[in-house]
């Protein structure tokens, strides 16, 4: 393994031993409210890579470009070599969380079309929601890259909603990042677990995601393991 390139919240990126080749660690750690909450969720790395793993072969399988390559242990994947668009991409298929709070808009509405949302990933100032304005007057994005990962993103949300739903879960809304290639293509980065998606079991509306670990509402590892048990299994 080569050098410690990233190290953030839940993840710690390593170049990798071929050119272009990065390593992706999956850490138990958990934070929420920008890093004021702290904890630890048993294996969530192990559960976190390997559903990673299997979402990021999934959207490769129905012509999305992503980061993945393999895995490469337990809570490790390689991954190709991104440099990252500092722009979190957040689609919401139901109301829930920031939202709510900021809108005034009740938890569970449906919105269709999904409701697209930019965020500024910097955590010195808690990934500030913004728009396109912002983003070019401070250069940190074009148009072109945020056409191209909107567009993405919609289709992402076409195949994960589905696939979750055959599985006993709602997709209620999710972050996706993306990185450039050395070539110069968008692609799909980073993760899609709990600690990214909000997912509700279908029948009882229950949360089996991260808001468990930032609602203190208890059963945090057994709701990561059911997803992954789902997700993996199928059923
Ligand atoms: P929000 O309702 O807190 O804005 O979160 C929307 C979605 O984005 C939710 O699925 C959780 C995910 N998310 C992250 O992955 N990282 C973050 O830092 C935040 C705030 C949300």
């Amino acid at each position: 393994m080569g050098e410690r390139l990233y190290e953030g919240k839940a993840k710690i990126v390593y170049r990798g031993d071929e050119p272009g080749v990065y390593l992706m660690e999956f850490k138990d750690d958990a934070t929420a409210f920008n890093g004021q909450k702290k904890g630890s969720i048993t294996d969530k790395g192990v559960v976190n890579a390997r559903l990673t793993a299997r979402l990021l072969r999934l959207l490769e399988e129905r012509g999305i470009p992503t980061q993945f390559l393999a895995t490469a242990g337990e809570r490790m994947l390689k991954v190709r070599e991104l440099a990252m668009v500092p722009v979190e991409v957040v689609v919401r298929n139901v109301a829930a969380g920031s939202l709510c709070q900021r809108l005034g808009v009740e938890k569970g509405r449906e919105f269709s079309p999904p409701l697209v949302e930019l965020y500024l990933k910097d955590d010195s100032l808690g990934d500030p929601l913004v728009n396109r304005h912002h983003l070019r007057a401070l250069g940190k994005s074009d148009d072109a890259t945020l056409d191209r990962m909107e567009e993405l993103a919609g289709r992402i949300n076409e195949v994960l909603r589905p696939f979750f739903r055959e599985r006993g879960l709602e997709l209620v809304d999710f972050k996706l990042e993306f990185g450039r290639t050395p070539d110069g293509e968008i692609v799909l980065g980073d993760e899609i677990t709990p600690d990214t998606c909000r997912l509700w079991d279908a029948a009882t509306r229950e949360s089996l995601d991260k808001d468990r670990f930032r609602q203190d509402l208890g059963g945090v590892e057994e709701a990561y393991a059911e997803v992954a048990r789902r997700v993996m299994d199928g059923g």
